[in-house]
Protein backbone atom coordinates (compact mmCIF):
# COMPACT_ATOMS: atom_id res chain seq x y z
CA UNK A 1 0.00 0.00 0.00
CA UNK A 2 3.02 2.17 0.72
CA UNK A 3 5.55 1.42 -1.23
CA UNK A 4 6.27 2.54 -4.41
CA UNK A 5 4.68 -0.17 -6.64
CA UNK A 6 8.24 -1.67 -7.97
CA UNK A 7 8.86 -3.01 -4.38
CA UNK A 8 5.19 -4.32 -3.89
CA UNK A 9 5.48 -6.09 -7.50
CA UNK A 10 8.33 -7.51 -6.93
CA UNK A 11 7.30 -9.23 -3.65
CA UNK A 12 4.41 -10.01 -5.70
CA UNK A 13 5.80 -11.96 -8.47
CA UNK A 14 8.35 -14.06 -5.46
CA UNK A 15 5.15 -15.61 -4.30
CA UNK A 16 3.59 -16.22 -6.86
CA UNK A 17 6.43 -18.21 -8.58
CA UNK A 18 5.62 -20.50 -5.02
CA UNK A 19 2.20 -21.27 -6.68
CA UNK A 20 0.15 -18.44 -4.23
CA UNK A 21 -2.34 -16.60 -6.37
CA UNK A 22 -1.20 -12.44 -7.37
CA UNK A 23 -4.50 -10.66 -6.68
CA UNK A 24 -4.99 -12.40 -3.31
CA UNK A 25 -0.90 -11.08 -2.47
CA UNK A 26 -1.95 -7.51 -3.53
CA UNK A 27 -4.80 -7.54 -1.42
CA UNK A 28 -3.49 -8.50 1.53
CA UNK A 29 0.18 -7.83 1.88
CA UNK A 30 0.74 -5.38 5.13
CA UNK A 31 3.26 -2.67 5.82
CA UNK A 32 5.10 -3.97 9.25
CA UNK A 33 4.64 -1.09 11.76
CA UNK A 34 8.09 -1.67 12.97
CA UNK A 35 10.79 -1.64 10.28
CA UNK A 36 13.25 -4.01 11.42
CA UNK A 37 10.22 -6.25 10.52
CA UNK A 38 10.85 -5.99 7.17
CA UNK A 39 9.25 -3.41 4.21
CA UNK A 40 6.67 -5.86 3.95
CA UNK A 41 4.89 -8.58 5.45
CA UNK A 42 2.32 -11.37 3.92
CA UNK A 43 -0.11 -12.97 6.23
CA UNK A 44 0.05 -16.68 5.84
CA UNK A 45 -3.54 -17.05 7.28
CA UNK A 46 -5.34 -16.43 4.11
CA UNK A 47 -3.66 -19.74 2.71
CA UNK A 48 -3.91 -22.30 5.50
CA UNK A 49 -7.57 -23.46 4.76
CA UNK A 50 -6.29 -24.25 0.86
CA UNK A 51 -3.12 -25.24 1.85
CA UNK A 52 -4.37 -27.53 4.92
CA UNK A 53 -1.38 -26.29 7.27
CA UNK A 54 -0.86 -23.65 10.17
CA UNK A 55 0.05 -20.26 9.09
CA UNK A 56 3.12 -20.96 10.78
CA UNK A 57 4.16 -23.65 9.07
CA UNK A 58 2.96 -22.32 5.48
CA UNK A 59 5.14 -18.94 6.40
CA UNK A 60 8.46 -21.26 6.99
CA UNK A 61 7.84 -23.52 4.40
CA UNK A 62 7.47 -20.65 1.74
CA UNK A 63 10.57 -18.67 3.69
CA UNK A 64 12.52 -21.59 2.64
CA UNK A 65 11.74 -21.80 -0.53
CA UNK A 66 11.36 -18.43 -2.03
CA UNK A 67 14.84 -16.80 -3.40
CA UNK A 68 16.36 -13.90 -2.85
CA UNK A 69 17.44 -11.60 -5.69
CA UNK A 70 17.25 -8.28 -7.67
CA UNK A 71 15.50 -6.09 -5.00
CA UNK A 72 14.57 -8.41 -2.41
CA UNK A 73 17.50 -8.88 0.04
CA UNK A 74 16.06 -11.10 2.81
CA UNK A 75 13.20 -13.37 2.91
CA UNK A 76 11.94 -14.44 6.82
CA UNK A 77 9.27 -15.83 8.64
CA UNK A 78 8.29 -14.35 11.91
CA UNK A 79 5.22 -16.63 13.29
CA UNK A 80 2.32 -16.41 11.14
CA UNK A 81 3.98 -13.88 8.57
CA UNK A 82 6.71 -14.26 5.72
CA UNK A 83 8.92 -11.04 5.56
CA UNK A 84 10.74 -9.28 2.99
CA UNK A 85 13.28 -6.98 3.11
CA UNK A 86 14.04 -4.66 -0.09
CA UNK A 87 17.62 -3.61 -0.94
CA UNK A 88 17.34 -0.11 0.78
CA UNK A 89 17.54 1.62 -2.44
CA UNK A 90 14.50 0.66 -3.63
CA UNK A 91 12.63 1.37 -0.73
CA UNK A 92 14.52 5.12 -1.18
CA UNK A 93 13.95 5.22 -4.94
CA UNK A 94 10.10 4.33 -4.32
CA UNK A 95 9.17 6.50 -1.65
CA UNK A 96 11.10 9.60 -2.65
CA UNK A 97 10.00 9.62 -6.22
CA UNK A 98 6.38 9.27 -4.52
CA UNK A 99 6.41 12.55 -2.72
CA UNK A 100 8.20 13.78 -5.89
CA UNK A 101 5.14 13.04 -8.06
CA UNK A 102 2.68 13.73 -5.13
CA UNK A 103 4.24 16.82 -4.12
CA UNK A 104 0.89 18.80 -1.59
CA UNK A 105 -0.61 15.72 -2.47
CA UNK A 106 1.38 13.50 -1.13
CA UNK A 107 -0.18 11.17 2.11
CA UNK A 108 -3.75 12.12 0.55
CA UNK A 109 -6.29 9.25 0.26
CA UNK A 110 -8.67 8.37 -2.45
CA UNK A 111 -12.30 9.76 -2.69
CA UNK A 112 -14.07 7.63 -0.07
CA UNK A 113 -18.28 6.94 0.09
CA UNK A 114 -20.46 8.93 2.65
CA UNK A 115 -20.83 13.03 3.64
CA UNK A 116 -19.77 13.10 7.23
CA UNK A 117 -20.53 16.40 9.13
CA UNK A 118 -17.94 17.87 11.90
CA UNK A 119 -19.67 20.59 14.58
CA UNK A 120 -17.20 22.26 16.52
CA UNK A 121 -16.59 25.39 18.50
CA UNK A 122 -20.31 26.26 18.79
CA UNK A 123 -19.66 28.92 21.46
CA UNK A 124 -22.14 30.49 23.89
CA UNK A 125 -22.88 34.13 22.80
CA UNK A 126 -22.47 36.79 25.96
CA UNK A 127 -19.71 34.54 27.33
CA UNK A 128 -15.78 34.80 27.22
CA UNK A 129 -14.29 33.35 24.84
CA UNK A 130 -10.85 31.18 26.19
CA UNK A 131 -8.21 29.26 25.75
CA UNK A 132 -10.02 26.14 27.11
CA UNK A 133 -12.23 26.86 23.70
CA UNK A 134 -9.33 26.76 21.51
CA UNK A 135 -8.82 23.39 21.83
CA UNK A 136 -11.79 22.52 20.51
CA UNK A 137 -11.03 25.02 17.84
CA UNK A 138 -7.84 23.01 16.84
CA UNK A 139 -9.29 19.68 17.02
CA UNK A 140 -12.57 20.09 14.81
CA UNK A 141 -10.22 21.90 12.44
CA UNK A 142 -7.65 19.50 12.35
CA UNK A 143 -9.75 16.39 12.09
CA UNK A 144 -12.31 18.00 9.17
CA UNK A 145 -8.25 18.84 7.52
CA UNK A 146 -7.81 15.37 7.97
CA UNK A 147 -10.55 13.94 6.97
CA UNK A 148 -10.79 15.31 3.68
CA UNK A 149 -6.58 15.06 2.86
CA UNK A 150 -8.19 10.95 3.36
CA UNK A 151 -10.72 11.55 0.64
CA UNK A 152 -14.04 12.02 2.51
CA UNK A 153 -16.34 14.96 1.77
CA UNK A 154 -16.97 16.85 4.90
CA UNK A 155 -19.14 19.81 5.93
CA UNK A 156 -18.07 22.30 8.98
CA UNK A 157 -20.71 23.20 11.10
CA UNK A 158 -20.65 25.85 14.17
CA UNK A 159 -24.02 25.80 16.40
CA UNK A 160 -23.83 28.58 18.06
CA UNK A 161 -25.56 28.69 21.38
CA UNK A 162 -27.75 32.35 21.62
CA UNK A 163 -30.51 31.78 23.28
CA UNK A 164 -31.32 30.64 27.00
CA UNK A 165 -30.81 31.09 30.53
CA UNK A 166 -26.89 32.57 30.47
CA UNK A 167 -28.36 35.19 27.90
CA UNK A 168 -31.02 36.20 29.94
CA UNK A 169 -28.71 36.18 32.94
CA UNK A 170 -26.20 38.71 30.91
CA UNK A 171 -29.16 40.97 29.31
CA UNK A 172 -30.75 41.56 33.15
CA UNK A 173 -27.64 42.61 34.53
CA UNK A 174 -26.39 44.88 31.91
CA UNK A 175 -29.84 46.97 32.08
CA UNK A 176 -29.53 47.06 35.70
CA UNK A 177 -25.63 48.64 35.49
CA UNK A 178 -27.20 50.24 32.52
CA UNK A 179 -22.67 50.50 31.39
CA UNK A 180 -21.64 50.44 27.77
CA UNK A 181 -18.85 48.72 26.17
CA UNK A 182 -15.67 49.33 25.84
CA UNK A 183 -13.25 48.10 23.72
CA UNK A 184 -13.80 44.56 22.11
CA UNK A 185 -17.37 44.51 22.66
CA UNK A 186 -17.78 40.52 22.46
CA UNK A 187 -15.03 40.61 25.27
CA UNK A 188 -16.51 43.02 27.20
CA UNK A 189 -19.71 40.98 27.43
CA UNK A 190 -18.33 37.93 28.53
CA UNK A 191 -17.06 40.04 31.39
CA UNK A 192 -20.17 41.30 32.05
CA UNK A 193 -21.72 37.80 31.98
CA UNK A 194 -18.94 36.76 34.99
CA UNK A 195 -20.28 39.42 36.94
CA UNK A 196 -24.04 38.74 36.47
CA UNK A 197 -23.34 35.25 38.16
CA UNK A 198 -21.16 36.90 40.43
CA UNK A 199 -24.13 39.93 41.60
CA UNK A 200 -26.85 36.68 41.31
CA UNK A 201 -25.33 34.83 44.36
CA UNK A 202 -26.09 37.55 46.48
CA UNK A 203 -29.58 38.21 46.26
CA UNK A 204 -32.04 35.45 45.99
CA UNK A 205 -34.94 37.55 44.51
CA UNK A 206 -32.36 38.24 41.70
CA UNK A 207 -33.49 34.62 40.24
CA UNK A 208 -37.13 36.07 39.42
CA UNK A 209 -36.05 39.33 37.59
CA UNK A 210 -33.66 36.93 35.81
CA UNK A 211 -36.69 34.03 34.91
CA UNK A 212 -38.62 37.32 33.75
CA UNK A 213 -35.99 38.56 31.24
CA UNK A 214 -36.08 35.29 29.74
CA UNK A 215 -39.55 35.30 29.47
CA UNK A 216 -39.10 38.45 27.59
CA UNK A 217 -36.64 37.20 25.51
CA UNK A 218 -38.95 34.26 24.35
CA UNK A 219 -41.76 36.25 24.18
CA UNK A 220 -39.97 38.59 21.62
CA UNK A 221 -40.93 41.77 23.29
CA UNK A 222 -39.77 44.36 20.94
CA UNK A 223 -37.17 46.30 23.32
CA UNK A 224 -35.90 42.68 24.51
CA UNK A 225 -35.48 41.13 21.41
CA UNK A 226 -33.28 44.33 20.25
CA UNK A 227 -31.15 44.41 23.13
CA UNK A 228 -30.59 40.56 22.40
CA UNK A 229 -29.80 41.12 18.25
CA UNK A 230 -27.00 43.80 19.16
CA UNK A 231 -25.67 42.13 22.07
CA UNK A 232 -25.16 38.95 20.46
CA UNK A 233 -23.92 40.43 17.36
CA UNK A 234 -21.36 41.73 19.78
CA UNK A 235 -19.98 38.15 20.34
CA UNK A 236 -20.79 36.72 16.80
CA UNK A 237 -18.13 39.47 15.80
CA UNK A 238 -15.87 38.86 18.44
CA UNK A 239 -15.75 34.85 17.42
CA UNK A 240 -15.45 35.83 13.59
CA UNK A 241 -11.87 37.53 14.76
CA UNK A 242 -10.85 34.57 16.25
CA UNK A 243 -11.60 32.21 13.53
CA UNK A 244 -10.71 34.97 10.83
CA UNK A 245 -6.75 35.22 13.12
CA UNK A 246 -6.30 31.25 13.75
CA UNK A 247 -7.77 31.13 10.00
CA UNK A 248 -10.26 28.59 10.41
CA UNK A 249 -13.35 28.39 8.43
CA UNK A 250 -16.77 26.86 8.44
CA UNK A 251 -19.66 25.64 5.47
CA UNK A 252 -22.54 26.17 8.02
CA UNK A 253 -23.69 27.96 10.57
CA UNK A 254 -26.84 27.00 13.22
CA UNK A 255 -27.99 28.74 15.77
CA UNK A 256 -29.90 27.25 19.15
CA UNK A 257 -32.74 30.08 18.77
CA UNK A 258 -33.53 28.29 15.46
CA UNK A 259 -34.23 25.21 16.73
CA UNK A 260 -37.21 25.74 19.28
CA UNK A 261 -40.05 24.92 16.56
CA UNK A 262 -38.17 21.98 15.37
CA UNK A 263 -37.66 20.32 19.24
CA UNK A 264 -41.01 21.97 20.15
CA UNK A 265 -42.46 19.28 17.27
CA UNK A 266 -39.54 16.19 17.84
CA UNK A 267 -40.62 16.13 20.96
CA UNK A 268 -44.45 16.07 19.92
CA UNK A 269 -43.14 12.90 18.00
CA UNK A 270 -41.20 11.47 20.52
CA UNK A 271 -45.02 10.78 22.55
CA UNK A 272 -47.14 9.70 19.57
CA UNK A 273 -43.80 7.35 19.33
CA UNK A 274 -45.09 6.31 22.75
CA UNK A 275 -40.39 7.46 23.33
CA UNK A 276 -41.62 10.33 25.31
CA UNK A 277 -44.33 10.32 28.23
CA UNK A 278 -46.11 12.99 30.64
CA UNK A 279 -45.12 13.17 34.15
CA UNK A 280 -46.25 15.89 36.46
CA UNK A 281 -46.45 18.52 33.88
CA UNK A 282 -42.75 17.93 32.24
CA UNK A 283 -42.45 15.50 29.03
CA UNK A 284 -39.92 12.96 29.81
CA UNK A 285 -37.65 9.79 28.23
CA UNK A 286 -36.67 6.60 30.60
CA UNK A 287 -33.39 5.64 29.63
CA UNK A 288 -32.91 3.89 32.49
CA UNK A 289 -33.08 0.32 31.20
CA UNK A 290 -29.70 1.63 29.19
CA UNK A 291 -28.33 2.81 31.90
CA UNK A 292 -29.01 6.64 30.84
CA UNK A 293 -31.26 7.74 33.49
CA UNK A 294 -34.85 9.64 32.33
CA UNK A 295 -34.46 13.21 31.45
CA UNK A 296 -36.99 15.62 30.47
CA UNK A 297 -37.23 16.44 27.28
CA UNK A 298 -39.92 19.00 27.47
CA UNK A 299 -40.33 20.98 30.78
CA UNK A 300 -43.61 21.97 32.45
CA UNK A 301 -43.41 25.91 32.08
CA UNK A 302 -42.95 25.27 28.66
CA UNK A 303 -39.22 26.46 27.84
CA UNK A 304 -36.87 24.01 25.52
CA UNK A 305 -34.09 21.99 27.37
CA UNK A 306 -30.69 21.85 25.78
CA UNK A 307 -30.88 17.89 24.63
CA UNK A 308 -34.65 19.09 22.70
CA UNK A 309 -32.70 21.37 20.41
CA UNK A 310 -30.64 18.87 19.34
CA UNK A 311 -32.76 16.62 18.70
CA UNK A 312 -34.03 19.25 15.88
CA UNK A 313 -30.59 20.00 14.69
CA UNK A 314 -29.72 16.38 14.59
CA UNK A 315 -32.88 15.99 11.81
CA UNK A 316 -31.68 18.58 10.03
CA UNK A 317 -28.30 17.56 9.66
CA UNK A 318 -29.58 13.78 8.39
CA UNK A 319 -32.48 15.22 6.64
CA UNK A 320 -31.52 18.14 5.33
CA UNK A 321 -27.84 17.77 4.73
CA UNK A 322 -28.50 14.14 3.83
CA UNK A 323 -24.91 12.97 6.11
CA UNK A 324 -24.24 9.66 6.90
CA UNK A 325 -21.85 10.42 9.90
CA UNK A 326 -22.40 12.99 12.31
CA UNK A 327 -19.41 14.23 14.51
CA UNK A 328 -19.37 16.65 17.52
CA UNK A 329 -16.39 18.17 19.19
CA UNK A 330 -17.70 18.58 22.85
CA UNK A 331 -16.02 18.41 26.08
CA UNK A 332 -15.68 15.80 28.19
CA UNK A 333 -18.43 17.25 30.76
CA UNK A 334 -21.26 16.91 27.86
CA UNK A 335 -20.57 12.50 27.77
CA UNK A 336 -23.87 11.88 29.14
CA UNK A 337 -25.76 14.27 27.26
CA UNK A 338 -24.54 12.72 24.22
CA UNK A 339 -25.10 9.15 24.97
CA UNK A 340 -28.31 9.90 25.40
CA UNK A 341 -29.45 12.04 23.09
CA UNK A 342 -27.72 9.13 20.27
CA UNK A 343 -29.88 6.61 22.29
CA UNK A 344 -32.74 8.53 21.19
CA UNK A 345 -31.79 9.43 17.71
CA UNK A 346 -31.62 5.44 17.43
CA UNK A 347 -35.00 5.01 19.21
CA UNK A 348 -36.57 7.58 17.09
CA UNK A 349 -35.33 5.36 14.21
CA UNK A 350 -32.47 7.60 11.98
CA UNK A 351 -30.70 5.35 9.60
CA UNK A 352 -27.52 7.07 11.17
CA UNK A 353 -28.44 7.39 14.51
CA UNK A 354 -25.32 4.44 15.12
CA UNK A 355 -23.02 6.92 13.06
CA UNK A 356 -23.28 9.84 15.28
CA UNK A 357 -19.79 10.14 17.56
CA UNK A 358 -19.20 12.30 20.15
CA UNK A 359 -15.22 13.56 19.82
CA UNK A 360 -14.85 13.92 23.51
CA UNK A 361 -11.81 16.21 24.81
CA UNK A 362 -10.65 16.93 27.91
CA UNK A 363 -9.83 20.19 29.88
CA UNK A 364 -7.49 22.79 29.00
CA UNK A 365 -5.46 23.61 32.57
CA UNK A 366 -3.19 26.46 33.30
CA UNK A 367 0.35 25.42 34.94
CA UNK A 368 -1.49 26.61 38.65
CA UNK A 369 -4.65 24.62 38.28
CA UNK A 370 -7.83 24.70 36.67
CA UNK A 371 -9.10 27.48 34.79
CA UNK A 372 -12.25 29.56 36.64
CA UNK A 373 -13.99 32.43 34.91
CA UNK A 374 -15.30 32.93 38.79
CA UNK A 375 -11.83 32.72 40.03
CA UNK A 376 -10.91 34.88 37.39
CA UNK A 377 -7.70 33.55 36.28
CA UNK A 378 -8.92 32.66 32.60
CA UNK A 379 -6.66 33.62 29.87
CA UNK A 380 -9.09 35.43 27.02
CA UNK A 381 -8.31 35.07 23.54
CA UNK A 382 -7.26 38.35 22.94
CA UNK A 383 -5.40 39.22 25.84
CA UNK A 384 -3.54 35.91 24.60
CA UNK A 385 -3.28 37.10 21.16
CA UNK A 386 -1.73 40.66 22.01
CA UNK A 387 0.70 38.74 24.27
CA UNK A 388 1.55 36.23 22.35
CA UNK A 389 1.78 38.91 18.72
CA UNK A 390 4.36 40.98 21.04
CA UNK A 391 6.83 38.95 22.00
CA UNK A 392 7.38 37.12 18.68
CA UNK A 393 7.20 40.39 16.65
CA UNK A 394 10.15 40.85 19.03
CA UNK A 395 11.80 37.80 18.17
CA UNK A 396 11.75 38.03 14.89
CA UNK A 397 12.71 41.87 14.23
CA UNK A 398 15.99 40.39 16.15
CA UNK A 399 16.68 38.33 13.53
CA UNK A 400 15.55 39.90 10.67
CA UNK A 401 15.75 43.17 9.23
CA UNK A 402 12.36 42.66 7.54
CA UNK A 403 9.55 44.94 6.97
CA UNK A 404 6.37 45.72 9.63
CA UNK A 405 4.25 43.65 7.57
CA UNK A 406 6.53 40.41 7.09
CA UNK A 407 7.52 40.50 10.40
CA UNK A 408 3.79 40.78 11.41
CA UNK A 409 2.49 37.99 9.21
CA UNK A 410 5.60 35.53 10.04
CA UNK A 411 4.87 36.22 13.88
CA UNK A 412 1.09 35.09 13.46
CA UNK A 413 2.50 32.12 11.73
CA UNK A 414 4.26 31.65 14.89
CA UNK A 415 1.62 32.30 17.00
CA UNK A 416 -0.98 30.44 15.66
CA UNK A 417 1.70 27.51 15.07
CA UNK A 418 2.88 27.71 18.79
CA UNK A 419 -1.56 27.48 19.88
CA UNK A 420 -2.45 24.70 17.39
CA UNK A 421 0.34 22.58 17.86
CA UNK A 422 -0.05 22.60 21.64
CA UNK A 423 -3.83 21.81 21.84
CA UNK A 424 -3.01 18.97 19.42
CA UNK A 425 0.46 17.53 20.33
CA UNK A 426 -1.66 15.87 23.20
CA UNK A 427 -4.33 12.99 22.40
CA UNK A 428 -7.55 14.79 23.06
CA UNK A 429 -8.98 12.21 26.05
CA UNK A 430 -6.01 13.46 27.86
CA UNK A 431 -6.23 17.14 29.94
CA UNK A 432 -3.30 19.40 29.03
CA UNK A 433 -1.10 22.20 30.51
CA UNK A 434 -1.44 25.45 28.63
CA UNK A 435 1.74 26.90 29.37
CA UNK A 436 3.16 29.68 26.79
CA UNK A 437 6.38 29.47 27.31
CA UNK A 438 6.87 26.25 26.93
CA UNK A 439 4.41 26.10 23.67
CA UNK A 440 6.70 28.91 22.53
CA UNK A 441 10.09 27.19 23.39
CA UNK A 442 11.65 26.13 19.79
CA UNK A 443 14.05 23.33 21.61
CA UNK A 444 11.05 21.73 23.07
CA UNK A 445 8.22 19.69 21.52
CA UNK A 446 6.52 22.86 19.56
CA UNK A 447 5.05 24.21 16.72
CA UNK A 448 7.88 26.43 16.63
CA UNK A 449 10.22 23.90 16.62
CA UNK A 450 8.49 21.75 14.10
CA UNK A 451 8.42 24.75 11.78
CA UNK A 452 11.92 25.53 12.42
CA UNK A 453 12.94 22.54 10.84
CA UNK A 454 10.97 22.97 8.27
CA UNK A 455 12.48 26.85 7.81
CA UNK A 456 15.91 25.11 8.16
CA UNK A 457 15.37 22.44 5.09
CA UNK A 458 14.15 25.07 2.64
CA UNK A 459 17.04 27.18 3.37
CA UNK A 460 19.54 24.41 2.49
CA UNK A 461 17.59 24.41 -1.05
CA UNK A 462 18.11 28.23 -1.04
CA UNK A 463 21.44 27.81 -1.02
CA UNK A 464 21.76 24.99 -2.68
CA UNK A 465 20.99 26.99 -5.53
CA UNK A 466 20.27 23.78 -7.98
CA UNK A 467 17.55 22.99 -9.13
CA UNK A 468 16.68 19.83 -7.13
CA UNK A 469 15.28 16.46 -9.23
CA UNK A 470 13.97 12.98 -8.79
CA UNK A 471 16.66 11.25 -11.08
CA UNK A 472 19.28 10.75 -8.53
CA UNK A 473 21.47 7.98 -7.85
CA UNK A 474 19.40 6.16 -4.75
CA UNK A 475 22.07 3.85 -3.68
CA UNK A 476 24.06 6.33 -2.57
CA UNK A 477 21.75 7.12 0.49
CA UNK A 478 22.99 4.65 2.85
CA UNK A 479 23.70 6.23 5.70
CA UNK A 480 20.97 5.06 8.72
CA UNK A 481 19.90 8.50 9.34
CA UNK A 482 18.55 9.02 5.63
CA UNK A 483 17.25 5.43 5.75
CA UNK A 484 15.57 6.02 8.87
CA UNK A 485 13.88 9.59 7.47
CA UNK A 486 13.20 7.92 4.53
CA UNK A 487 11.19 4.90 6.02
CA UNK A 488 9.07 7.90 8.19
CA UNK A 489 8.71 9.84 4.93
CA UNK A 490 7.27 6.48 3.92
CA UNK A 491 4.69 6.50 6.94
CA UNK A 492 2.76 9.37 6.36
CA UNK A 493 0.11 8.40 4.21
CA UNK A 494 -0.77 5.29 6.78
CA UNK A 495 -0.58 7.73 9.22
CA UNK A 496 -3.23 10.22 7.63
CA UNK A 497 -5.64 7.05 7.03
CA UNK A 498 -5.06 6.31 10.71
CA UNK A 499 -6.04 9.75 11.89
CA UNK A 500 -8.67 10.23 9.55
CA UNK A 501 -10.39 6.92 10.77
CA UNK A 502 -9.58 7.22 14.73
CA UNK A 503 -10.43 10.50 14.60
CA UNK A 504 -7.08 11.88 16.06
CA UNK A 505 -5.28 14.43 15.04
CA UNK A 506 -2.93 13.97 17.44
CA UNK A 507 -1.19 11.42 15.62
CA UNK A 508 -0.52 13.73 12.96
CA UNK A 509 1.21 16.51 15.06
CA UNK A 510 3.33 13.30 17.13
CA UNK A 511 4.40 11.90 13.48
CA UNK A 512 5.24 15.78 12.88
CA UNK A 513 7.30 16.01 15.55
CA UNK A 514 8.86 12.54 14.57
CA UNK A 515 10.03 14.01 10.80
CA UNK A 516 11.30 17.01 12.59
CA UNK A 517 13.50 15.76 15.29
CA UNK A 518 14.94 13.29 12.47
CA UNK A 519 15.27 15.93 9.84
CA UNK A 520 17.45 17.86 12.28
CA UNK A 521 19.14 14.72 13.59
CA UNK A 522 20.31 14.13 9.73
CA UNK A 523 20.75 17.76 9.40
CA UNK A 524 23.65 17.94 12.04
CA UNK A 525 25.64 14.05 10.91
CA UNK A 526 25.25 14.39 7.10
CA UNK A 527 26.65 17.28 5.25
CA UNK A 528 24.66 18.10 2.18
CA UNK A 529 25.98 20.88 0.42
CA UNK A 530 29.04 19.99 1.28
CA UNK A 531 28.79 16.49 -0.42
CA UNK A 532 30.76 15.27 -3.65
CA UNK A 533 28.52 16.25 -6.53
CA UNK A 534 26.16 12.93 -6.92
CA UNK A 535 25.71 12.60 -2.69
CA UNK A 536 24.55 15.88 -2.87
CA UNK A 537 21.81 15.72 -5.23
CA UNK A 538 20.69 12.60 -3.61
CA UNK A 539 20.62 14.35 -0.53
CA UNK A 540 19.27 17.53 -1.88
CA UNK A 541 15.89 15.55 -2.89
CA UNK A 542 16.18 14.12 0.44
CA UNK A 543 15.95 17.42 2.00
CA UNK A 544 13.75 18.57 -0.41
CA UNK A 545 10.75 16.03 -0.10
CA UNK A 546 11.46 15.81 4.18
CA UNK A 547 9.88 19.33 3.42
CA UNK A 548 7.48 18.66 1.22
CA UNK A 549 6.04 15.74 3.69
CA UNK A 550 6.38 18.78 7.04
CA UNK A 551 4.51 20.89 4.88
CA UNK A 552 2.05 18.51 4.32
CA UNK A 553 1.57 17.57 7.84
CA UNK A 554 1.72 20.74 9.18
CA UNK A 555 -1.22 21.96 7.09
CA UNK A 556 -3.19 19.06 8.26
CA UNK A 557 -2.77 21.23 11.63
CA UNK A 558 -3.86 24.15 10.42
CA UNK A 559 -0.23 25.68 11.23
CA UNK A 560 1.95 27.22 7.98
CA UNK A 561 5.19 25.79 6.74
CA UNK A 562 7.30 29.20 7.03
CA UNK A 563 10.16 29.20 4.39
CA UNK A 564 12.06 31.64 6.75
CA UNK A 565 11.48 33.01 10.45
N1 LIG B 1 -22.60 25.52 23.27
C1 LIG B 1 -22.58 24.31 24.01
C2 LIG B 1 -21.75 24.50 25.27
O1 LIG B 1 -20.94 25.39 25.33
C3 LIG B 1 -22.00 23.18 23.22
C4 LIG B 1 -22.83 22.75 22.06
C5 LIG B 1 -22.42 21.41 21.59
N2 LIG B 1 -23.15 20.94 20.46
C6 LIG B 1 -24.32 20.38 20.50
N3 LIG B 1 -24.88 20.04 19.37
N4 LIG B 1 -24.95 20.15 21.63
O2 LIG B 1 -21.90 23.73 26.18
Amino acid sequence: MLMGMAGKELVVGLLKKEGVDGKLVESVLEVPPDSSLGDFGFPCFVLSKEWKKSPQEIASELAGKLKVGKGVREVKAVGPYVNFFLEVDLVSESVLKDVWKKKERYGAGGKKKGKVMVEYSQPNTHKEFHVGHLRNVALGSSLIKIMRFDGKEVIAANYINDTGAHVAKCLWYLMKKGTKPVGNKGEWLGKVYVEATQELEKDDSFKGEVSDVLQRLEAHEKEMDALWKETRQWSLDAFNDVYGWLGVEFDVWFYDHEMIEGAKKFVEKLEKKGIAKESEGAIIVDLENEGLHTLVVGKSDGTIPYISKDFALASIKFEKFMIEENVYVVGSEQELHFRQLFKILELFGFKNAKRCFHLSYDLVMLPEGKMSSRLGNVVLFSDLKNELMDSLKGEVEKRHDWPAKRVDSVAKDIAVGALMFGMLCQDHQKSIVFDLKEWLNFEGETGPYVQYAHARLRSVLRKAKKKVGAGVDFSLLSEGVELELVKLLELFPSKVDEAASSRRPSLIARYCLDVAQKANDFYHRVPVLKAEKKLMEARLLLVWATAQVLCNGLSLLGIVALDEM
